[in-house]
Order: structure tokens, then C-alpha cells, then sequence
């Protein structure tokens, strides 16, 4: 069912950290996922690299039972059978120099035996701090050198650095092993079809543009609300925490979507441009304190479970100040957005698993009603709805039937699963696709980490300096002081 243009050529893909729950849970099944769709390059194979004392076999059952668990398309033998064959595991640890020879020679004798070209990509799915050693054991054993006609790509997992400093320290490490063409940042939100859609509903549409300005649109609210805790993730999350976890990658990527100007093409250059030049043009607010809020969950019943407190979680120091939950305002300089806030949150154990893009229009500038007939009108919105149920809401005010001019909110809804029979692929799927078709459009270049790390370190500075996150009960909206901090706008948080 695959309908672009370029067909991957033959290509392998090494994953570090493969024994992780990232690879089990995703990037094991979206490469079942795309061997079942036929989609990926010919020649290829997969090749684990972990501590574990596995031999092959072993690594082969455990992708089985990943797949078997998480893939999205049903499981075929024949396809198993297939990718079995080029399923190889190197042991060793990262400051191991014989487990690199042992990989490289692995490496040579698949590119032999399947006749392929060489072209190898290294997925980074390993604890950051792991970072600079893989990159230093792949230039030193020799597997980071382009050879003329082939290639050598480093595909590396968020988080890319925890402030400016160190984003640009692991840019350059990173760049002085891999070209930048070469080197792709995962930010798993690009990949998912409704984000990509922004792209679609924005410029194949001509009824948006005309009100997608400060003229029309009050303001912009981005959520992003999750239900789980923090599970087993304590030692990446404490020190992280909400803001840094998924608002200076996932959440900026939104609203640079949402924001940006009309690019010419999508061209990766061309995307990367306009998307830079907005995310230049956002400013913060000067008083940090009235329009941010960072917060921590507390103990409480969650749908009829009772949960942890984050600084009861295991793993978690009891004096934590980390935020699992986190809300900025932000505007953007220039002419479309100037005076428009786009409100940014984000939560783990909020009541429902929902991330969604809010463009709420201004009322209208007269209402020829009694006002007791519109006091059910909110104001106009168009809903993104990212996940999980993907698709897009209209909202505006139609009359209630009956003998009184009375005037309510509806919606239109756009939903995926009733306009389209296939279900959208999971965004790792589309990622690792691009990887090896060398297509750079849905990863964030190193400009545009950097600029979100500008936006964010001051107002990480800011709580740093200014007393103790607030507090949330598990399974509610997000603390009172975020509900203030909108409220001292004249505006209220959505509840999805
Ligand atoms: C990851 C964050 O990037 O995104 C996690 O590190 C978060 O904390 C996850 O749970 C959410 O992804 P998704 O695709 O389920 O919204």
C-alpha cells in the first residue's frame, strides 16, 4: 500500500540499547510492521546490540515476543520467517572495543552475503549519558565512514541534551562523526500521521488561511495530558521532568506546526526554514512566574485505583521538586500572531490520555441575542485531535431547536476511523521507513533543538530558583495554579 516515489535501497539497521522498552515496545514491531507491508529495502536485516549474553536465537525470540505483543498489523509467519533471516545480536558494552570489531565483521558479512551496498544506520536508543561513546566506538572502529556510494547514518533518540550547553556539546561530538545530512533526531510526534496532517489541513485548504491570524484567533491552546505515571522510567524522569520531557521536543513541534508560515515546498530545507523562523520569533513572558506553572502529581484514587504520589514513586527521591506536569504561555513575534498566547501543557496522571491542538477563535464582535440565549455560546474552535481519537473538530454556535433564538455550541467532527478504512501506521513505522530512504523532513534539525532549548532553559532557570512545584491530585485536570494562570487572562483551560 505504499505509494512514495522513492524505493528504500538495500539497507541495514544496528540498534544499541535494544534490549530497552523503547525497542520492545516500538521499534521491534513498526520493523515487523514494515516488513508486512513491504516496505522495507531489500537485503535487510536487523542487527541487536546489548550486554545481554544472547546469542541470536535468543534475540530473535525476544523480537518475536515483542512483535507478537506490540505490532500493529497481524502477525504472518512467512514475513517472520523472512526477517528472521538477516536477525543478528552482538554482545558487549559500549566501551567494549572487541564487541565493535565483532559488529563490524558482522556487519561486513551480512553486506557480503546479501549483496547489499553497505548502507548501515545506527539507532541510539541507549541512556543519553551513553551518547558520546557509541558515537567515539563507531568512528574509531571505522563503521561511521561514508564510502562513495553508500552511507552511514546515526539515528538518535530524544532526550538530545538537557539545556542549550548540552545540546550543543552532543551536536558537535555528533557532527564530528556523522555528516549532518546524515544524522537524524527522533522527535516520535513528527511521525504521527495527525501531526503530519496539520501540514495537509493548513495549506491543501483555503478556508483556514484567511482567519488563522491574530485577527480571528484569541489564542492557542496545545495539550498534551497522559494517564500513566511515570512507571518504571524514575531514573530517566528524576532531574528531567515534565517540561524538559516533552515540551521542548513534542509540544514545540506543534505549535512551530501550527505557527509557521507557508513553506514553498516540503522540501526538507524549505520546512526547516520556516519552521526555524518562527521558533526565532517566540518570546516569554516577562513574569515567569504569573504565566508559568510547573507541578507534581499527588497519592490519590485514579479511576478506581489507588495511585502513587510522584515522590512516593520507587526510585523517586522524596524531596523531588521534578514537575510531571508543566504549563507555559508563549507568544510569537510577528505580524500573523502578535498578542496571541499559545498556552503549552503537558501532565503525567491527568485524567485522560489526550494530546491536542486548540485553535480558539475571538467571539463575535456583536451578538444580536437576548443574552440569556447565548449564555451556553463558547467561542469558536478548531481541534486537532492528535490522539487518541485522531481527527479534527469544528465548534460554533448553532440555534437550539425550538420557538427561542437560543444558541448553544455543536461540533463538526472530522474522525479518521469513519473517512478512512486504513488505520494510521505507528509513527515509528514512518520514521524508521524515512531513515532509510535518507528522508529528513520529519526530524528535527539541530538548529531547531537548540532554539526550543532557548525557550526552555530560562523558565527551567526560573523554577530552579523560585521555590517548589505545586501540587495535583492523580487523575485530575492539573493544579489550581494553572487554572489561575489562564484565569488571569480571562481565559480557561480546555477540558478535553
Ligand atoms: C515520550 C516521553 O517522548 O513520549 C514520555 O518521553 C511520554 O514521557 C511519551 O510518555 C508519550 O508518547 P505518546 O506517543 O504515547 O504520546
Amino acid at each position: 500500500s505504499r505509494t512514495r516515489e522513492v524505493d528504500p535501497e538495500p539497507a541495514h539497521l544496528v540498534i544499541f540499547g535494544v534490549t530497552g522498552d523503547l525497542s520492545r515496545k516500538k521499534l521491534m514491531p513498526a520493523v515487523y510492521d514494515l516488513a508486512n507491508r513491504g516496505l522495507l529495502p531489500p537485503g535487510f536485516s536487523l542487527i541487536g546490540f546489548a550486554r545481554r549474553d544472547w546469542e541470536d536465537e535468543d534475540f530473535a525470540q525476544v523480537v518475536h515476543d515483542a512483535v507478537k505483543e506490540h505490532a500493529r498489523t497481524p502477525f504472518r509467519e512467512e514475513v517472520w520467517q523472512q526477517l528472521i533471516q538477516g536477525m543478528r545480536f552482538v554482545q558487549g558494552n559500549f566501551d567494549d572495543d572487541e564487541a565493535f570489531e565483532t559488529l563490524k565483521a558482522t556487519i561486513e558479512e551480512l553486506d557480503k552475503a546479501q549483496g547489499t551496498g553497505g548502507n548501515f544506520a545506527f539507532y541510539l536508543s541507549v541512556p543519553p549519558k551513553f551518547f558520546p561513546k557509541v558515537v567515539q566506538q563507531l568512528k574509531k572502529h571505522g563503521l561511521a565512514d561514508q564510502k562513495e556510494g553508500s552511507w552511514r547514518r546515526a539515528v538518535i533518540e530524544k532526550p538530545f541534551g538537557h539545556d542549550l550547553a548540552s545540546a550543543q556539546e552532543l551536536n558537535q561530538l555528533v557532527h564530528d562523526v556523522f555528516p549532518p545530512n546524515e544524522v537524524f533526531r527522533i522527535d516520535h510526534y513528527l511521525g504521527k500521521e495527525t501531526v503530519q496532517n496539520i501540514l495537509a489541513l493548513r495549506f491543501a485548504n483555503t478556508m483556514w488561511e484567511p482567519i488563522w491570524n491574530r485577527s480571528y484567533v484569541d489564542h492557542v491552546q496545545i495539550t498534551m495530558a497522559e494517564d500513566i505515571g511515570i512507571g518504571g522510567r524514575a531514573g530517566y524522569y528524576d532531574g528531567i521532568g515534565a517540561a524538559r520531557d516533552v515540551i521542548q521536543n513534542h509540544l514545540l513541534q506543534l505549535l512551530a506546526l501550527t505557527a509557521m508560515e507557508e513553506p514553498g515546498s516540503f522540501h526538507p530545507k524549505a520546512l526547516v526554514a520556516e519552521k526555524l523562523k518562527v521558533l526565532t520569533a517566540v518570546e516569554l513572558p516577562e513574569d515567569l512566574g504569573a504565566h508559568t506553572v510547573r507541578a507534581q502529581y499527588e497519592h490519590a484514587w485514579q479511576g478506581g485505583e489507588e495511585v502513587l504520589g510522584y515522590c512516593e514513586e520507587d526510585g523517586i527521591d522524596p524531596k523531588s521538586t521534578t514537575d510531571t506536569y508543566a504549563a507555559i504561555k508563549l507568544t510569537i513575534n510577528n505580524r500573523r500572531w502578535a498578542g496571541v498566547p499559545f498556552y503549552l501543557r503537558t501532565g503525567k496522571r491527568l485524567g485522560r490520555r489526550v494530546t491536542e491542538i486548540a485553535v480558539v477563535f475571538k467571539r463575535a464582535p456583536y451578538l444580536p441575542f437576548e443574552s440569556s440565549a447565548t449564555e451556553e455560546l463558547g467561542g469558536n474552535a478548531l481541534v486537532i485531535r492528535v490522539q487518541p481519537d485522531e481527527g479534527v473538530t469544528v465548534r460554533f454556535g448553532s440555534k437550539v431547536p425550538g420557538t427561542s433564538m437560543e444558541v448553544r455550541d455543536v461540533t463538526m467532527d472530522f474522525a479518521y476511523g469513519e473517512s478512512f478504512t486504513e488505520s494510521s501506521p505507528e509513527a515509528y513505522e514512518r520514521l524508521l521507513l524515512d531513515v532509510l530512504l535518507g528522508d529528513a523532513n520529519l526530524f528535527p534539525r539541530h538548529q531547531e533543538v537548540e532554539l526550543s532549548w532557548t525557550i526552555l532553559d530560562p523558565i527551567e532557570e526560573y523554577w530552579e530558583k523560585h521555590g517548589k512545584p505545586a501540587k495535583y491530585a492523580a487523575g485530575t485536570w492539573g493544579p489550581a495554579e494553572a487554572d489561575e494562570m489562564l484565569a488571569r487572562d480571562g481565559r480557561s483551560w480546555r477540558r478535553p
